[in-house]
């Protein structure tokens, strides 16, 4: 296969939704970590919840919802200042380390790149231009258009309607096993960007590649151009 394409997913693959533990921790000494891990499995939680029964409310709206949850699930006390703190931290949340030079090398070799995210069209456009990333994507592209999150495919449908391209032309990459699935299930070439080296989902799917980081991106791309090539 050649990839005519890529659609990247935002939190947690271009960026570190885990980082803002650090942050976490200054308010809640030894709990930082775990408040960060529960929050992102709740926001990922209400997202599929609000989907399947049609209750939509923008990412930005579930992300202060899934934190006020895990404060209370762990018993920490949530004031005004520490939620504006992590809020605002949310919305400039930091790109992994080797991400900016790897989407640079793949926008020199002329790729074509969009974001395909939960993310609200304002938090996305905030966490792009934080990390330096304007002018890399084509497309910023928010499940926010059709008011249902992915693993709906009317949300995945975005990145083939906006690139006028099938989906087994584009290669969906995700650090986000269920994301990889839904993708997968849609008909895209998928990349998973297995930072934590977890176990993929028992979901029947196999991603068409797999790497720790995103920086193993352009060889995989190079390598199934050349496969495309030689058959
Ligand atoms: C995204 C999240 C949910 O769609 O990873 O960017």
């Amino acid at each position: 296969m050649t990839v005519r394409a890529i659609l990247f997913d935002a939190y947690g693959t271009l960026f570190d939704v885990y980082s803002i533990g650090a942050l976490a921790e200054r308010f809640y000494p030894g709990k930082g970590a775990l408040l960060a891990e529960l929050w992102r499995d709740k926001q990922i939680q209400y997202s599929q919840l609000r989907t399947l029964c049609s209750t939509y409310k923008p990412f930005w709206e579930i992300t202060q919802d899934a934190l006020v949850f895990a404060c209370r699930k762990l018993g920490l006390e949530l004031d005004l200042e520490a939620q504006n703190t992590m809020m605002g931290q949310y919305a400039k949340l930091q790109a992994f380390p080797e991400n900016l030079a790897s989407l640079r090398q793949l926008k020199e070799g002329g790729m074509k790149m969009a974001i395909l995210s939960n993310g609200n069209p304002e938090m996305l456009a905030a966490a792009v231009q934080n990390a330096g990333m304007d002018g890399l994507f084509s497309h910023v592209l928010s499940a926010d258009a059709v008011r249902k999150f992915k693993t709906a495919p009317e949300a995945y449908q975005l990145g083939t309607d906006m690139l006028g391209m099938a989906a087994r032309d584009i290669l969906f990459v995700s650090s986000n096993g269920w994301d990889i699935c839904g993708a997968s299930w849609f008909g895209y070439k998928t990349f998973w960007v297995n930072r934590a080296g977890a176990p993929m989902e028992e979901l029947g799917v196999t991603p068409s590649g797999q790497a720790r980081l995103l920086s193993d991106l352009p060889a995989f791309i190079d390598a199934e151009a050349r496969r495309g090539a030689s058959r």
